[in-house]
């Protein structure tokens, strides 16, 4: 059975956006093979967290990916920071990995932008190899993700590939990316020309999985479109409407193609209307099964669970790579 690693920073509620690229995919790869879903809250300490809202999204995120559909019968839940081989491989790979490589991250270059090197936490230059000891530490297959992870999970396979020639042994599983068609990019709402993201200051920007009926539809009924009237996918002469389109087409599972003909000649109105529907009908399940999960006793067993399996996985890796790199005794 191949093995799956994926996850998320708790910086924020989940968006539509993570879950279209990324939990999607988490539900559907579980039935086949050996998942392993992880918050992966080391990760967000690169920037400054208020730690008490820090803890509620882990639990939250925790919840979500319950709510979502993954089932911790079939997958493995568990937090990062509760299974110290994550911490310890990131430096073994830190000290394989080039400040080259990392400095031509198209994430680390956008969040360093304008600011001087002395101000630049190194945690956000070193960030991508942490993601690479995640995926590494469990021999995983297989990294579904958005399309904004492809240079790391790219990364995360030179570093395998290299260490593995460095050693002419099999240290690494060397894993591969797996991205949806569809979904795999959802832009902001109010800006279809950058990505939707957790932090982006307006908050009509994005549907978080938590969102009310009422919100859901005025961020639909407000996002941005273009003048013409004509449901058409065209990324770069209508990113607005091929962004909604993009976002009906995952929920609905109607393709495109098929869209583009239901909406012709009907102008915007009826079709954000019926995606306001269709948005508003995924999310609401998913939204009352968080409620019930979040401050369940079943999510603390979960994660309990989920980090003892994690570790027993993670506790043979770290043996066999500090064997090949001569740690220890
Ligand atoms: P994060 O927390 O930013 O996002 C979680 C997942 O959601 C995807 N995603 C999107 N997909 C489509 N459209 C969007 N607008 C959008 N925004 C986010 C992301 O691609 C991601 O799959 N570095 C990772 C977390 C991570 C990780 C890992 C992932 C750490 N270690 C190991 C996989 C394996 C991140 O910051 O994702």
């Amino acid at each position: 059975m191949k093995r799956v690693f994926s996850g998320v920073q708790p910086t924020g509620n989940l968006h539509i956006g993570n879950y279209l690229g990324a939990l999607k995919q988490f539900v559907e790869l579980q039935e086949q093979h050996q998942c392993i879903y992880c918050v992966v809250d080391m990760h967000s300490i690169t920037l400054p967290q208020e730690p008490q809202e820090l803890r509620e999204h882990i639990l939250d995120i925790a919840a979500l990916y319950m709510a979502v559909g993954v089932d911790p019968k079939k997958s493995i839940i568990f937090i990062q920071s509760e299974v110290s081989g994550h911490a310890e491989l990131g430096w073994i790979l830190n000290c394989a990995s080039y400040m080259g490589e990392l400095s031509r991250m198209t994430q680390f270059k956008d969040k360093s932008k304008g600011k001087e090197n002395g101000s630049i936490p190194s945690g956000i230059f070193t960030y991508p190899v942490l993601m690479a000891a995640d995926i590494l530490l469990y021999d995983a297959d297989i990294v579904p993700v958005g399309n904004d992870q492809k240079q790391h999970i790219e990364l995360t396979r030179d570093l395998a590939i290299r260490i593995n020639n460095r050693f002419q042994k099999q240290t690494f599983v060397v894993p591969e990316g797996r991205f949806l068609k569809e979904g795999a990019r959802i832009m902001a709402l109010d800006d279809p020309t950058s990505k939707m993201s957790k932090s982006a200051e307006n908050d009509f920007s994005r549907i978080s999985l938590l969102d009310s009926d009422t919100k859901i539809k005025k961020a639909i009924m407000k996002a941005t479109t273009d003048s013409d009237a004509v449901v058409r996918y065209d990324i770069e002469k209508k990113p607005g409407v091929s962004n909604l389109l993009s976002i009906y087409s995952t929920f609905s599972g109607i393709s495109i193609e098929d869209l583009e003909k239901q909406y012709e000649g009907c102008g915007y109105g009826n079709f954000k209307k019926d995606l306001v529907e269709v948005t508003i009908d995924a999310i609401r399940p998913i939204r009352e099964r968080f409620e019930e999960i979040r401050n369940s006793l079943e999510l603390t067993k979960v994660l309990d669970d989920g980090r003892e399996r994690a570790e027993a996985i993670a506790e043979k890796t770290l043996a066999r790579v500090k064997t090949d790199f001569g740690l220890g005794r």
